[in-house]
């Protein structure tokens, strides 16, 4: 296995590598009740010990100091959760698709090529584009435009960081990110649900935004393929889906960029997607939400909190009508 150096200087392999975690639970799951239906009991026990260890030394560890400024104190959603309901659509539309299907995805090598309206364009290989800022670890809730949420932490930095190193020309106004488009490795392209590739966009502020995270981990590991491996975007005061996955190229352009989203339904998914309780899509009430993690029959639904609780955004829109601008 070929063991890279993270810029924590903890020894990473890299993600394509490695047993997907939700498999190698359900594989050790599987031996250990064989074990303990006691048929050649000790054998099997000893199997899936020896399971344990190899992933212990085979889990690519992302560790990252916590930025307790961004940290949600609230119950994080189960890593179970969070990595098997998954909107990842060049891997299908149902939301267990991807952690069926995103083993395809080949994550390394992978680079990003940073282009457009910057004095300094540059291609860079994803262990540079980790070593150009301190990771940190935040803890971020996030809401998807379907009325659901999870708090999870993630670990990157601040896309402004890297904003700083490329040097924006004056004209560039928007930031485009765009999605990796390979029908080899991604099943769903086959499929016209949206047109390819993904691509979505932000306001030059608010990809300055502190609160904007280009991120590489969650839960302490590098990002499992379903969600985003190996670089991806986390906006949390956003709509889930404004948050691109597995980011190829990053673009500084001077018009509003053309978005997935907004292309194939523009009614209802506008260049903006803020959280927003008081817009409701055309189609469902945006006021609650459900939390991954609380269901069954008497589980509450809790209020949807303007621009996802953080209220810190507020100043980027001043001034600008939300429902025009939605
Ligand atoms: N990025 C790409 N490339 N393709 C997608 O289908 N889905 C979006 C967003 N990023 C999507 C994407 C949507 S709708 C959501 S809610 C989030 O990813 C889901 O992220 P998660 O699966 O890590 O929870």
């Amino acid at each position: 296995m070929l063991i890279k150096r993270s810029p924590n200087g903890i020894d990473l392999p890299f993600p394509s590598e490695i047993t997907p975690r939700a498999v190698f639970e359900s594989r050790r799951d599987f031996i250990r009740q064989l074990a303990l239906g006691s048929i050649a009991g000790s054998a099997l026990l000893e199997m899936a010990n020896r399971e344990a260890f190899a992933q212990t030394i085979g889990a690519a560890k992302l560790v990252a100091k916590p930025n307790p400024t961004y940290a949600v104190m609230e119950k994080k959603t189960a890593y179970k959760d969070a990595t098997s309901y998954n909107n990842f659509y060049e891997f299908g539309t149902d939301k267990a698709d991807p952690a069926m299907t995103a083993g395809s995805l080949r994550t390394s090598p992978w680079s990003i090529s940073i282009e457009g309206e910057v004095k300094k364009p540059m291609r860079l290989d994803l262990d540079s584009l980790m070593k150009l800022a301190p990771l940190e670890e935040r803890i971020y809730r996030l809401r998807c435009v379907e009325g659901w949420s999870m708090v999870i932490p993630w670990v990157g930095y601040s896309l402004s960081q890297l904003i700083k190193k490329v040097e924006p020309t004056g004209n560039a106004r928007y930031i485009e990110f765009v999605t990796l488009d390979d029908k080899k490795q991604m099943p769903g392209l086959r499929s016209p649900v949206l047109e390819w590739p993904y691509v979505e966009g932000l306001r030059m502020d608010e990809a300055n935004h502190p609160l904007s995270l280009l991120t590489f981990g969650m839960y302490g590991e590098v990002l499992p393929n379903q969600n985003g491996a190996p670089v991806r975007m986390i906006l949390p005061w956003k709509y889930g889906f404004k948050s691109a996955k597995s980011i190829v190229k990053i673009r500084f352009v001077k018009e509003q960029p053309r978005t997935a989203w907004n292309l194939a339904a523009p009614n209802e998914y506008g260049f903006y997607s803020n959280v927003n309780p008081n817009v409701d899509h055309p189609r469902w009430s945006q006021a609650t939400e459900r939390r991954i993690g609380e269901d069954g029959l008497l589980a509450r639904k809790r209020k949807t909190l303007m621009f996802n609780g953080y209220s810190e955004v507020a100043s980027l829109y001043a001034g600008m009508d939300l429902k025009k601008f939605f």
